[in-house]
């Protein structure tokens, strides 16, 4: 995990068509809402000043959900990673028209983020909701929820942070249980174990939205550091 070299990735480069409203977002509003990561640390108190505590999302998509959430919690900041720029474009759009200065964008590889960019312990949350499911078996180690990543991940947050996953696809629900279950730092959020039920604070995503079209059952994971 800690190889610039690597080559598995949890994404394909999709060039999805930008609109001429993306396309416009991505130029003209990146300079107030886009990070350009370099190898270094970002210093994420400095980015987020006034918020009192800092959530990171992963692959946000279209970004709606990502949207939602910082309206309704201004006090928290949000750094999303997503590497598909139709998805950012938008989301950019979004962020200006309701005027929220909560939220941070970056546009890469969210494991070269982490290794390099993310500090130890400045995280009070992480999301990763309905990450690519890679269902045939030679695309499993495509899986973004795998042991090496979530030892990437777990240093990054505070003390008391916590990691949020959620996906429609049960194979890969049980993988992410079965890998947080195994990390010795975190403590399943669940009362009883398992799966946790669906926060309600949690905005419907795209990709839960077709999910359910298609009668797919959801399962969310809270899990807490020790
Ligand atoms: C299945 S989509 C889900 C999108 C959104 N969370 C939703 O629920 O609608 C997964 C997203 O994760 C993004 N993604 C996958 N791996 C990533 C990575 N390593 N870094 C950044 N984004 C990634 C993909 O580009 C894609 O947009």
């Amino acid at each position: 995990m800690t190889d610039k070299r690597r080559t598995i990735h949890s994404f394909v480069r999709r060039q999805g068509r930008l609109t001429t409203s993306q396309r416009r977002a991505l130029l003209e509003l990146w300079q107030d809402y886009g990070i350009d990561v370099t190898d270094q640390p970002l210093v994420l108190a400095d980015v987020f000043g006034d918020c009192q505590s800092i959530v990171l999302e992963i692959g946000f998509g279209n970004g709606d959900s990502l949207c939602r959430q910082a309206q309704a919690h201004p006090h928290i900041g949000y750094l999303g990673i997503e590497v598909y720029q139709p998805g950012v474009g938008r989301l950019l759009n979004q962020l200006a028209d309701h005027q929220l200065t909560n939220v941070k964008l970056i546009c890469e590889d969210a494991v070269t983020v982490l290794q390099h960019n993310i500090p130890t312990g400045s995280l009070d949350g992480v999301q990763i909701f309905f990450p690519d499911p890679w269902p045939k078996k030679r695309h499993h180690k495509r899986r973004l929820i795998q042991p090496a990543f979530i030892d990437l991940l777990v240093p990054k947050l505070t003390a008391t942070g916590c990691i949020h996953l959620a996906t429609d696809w049960p194979p890969y629900a049980q993988q992410m249980l079965t890998v947080l279950e195994a990390h010795p730092q975190l403590v399943n959020g669940a009362a009883e174990g398992g799966y946790y039920p669906r926060p309600t604070q949690r905005p419907l995503t795209k990709f839960e939205q077709r999910g359910e079209r298609l009668g797919h059952p959801v399962f969310d994971l809270l899990f807490q550091r020790a």
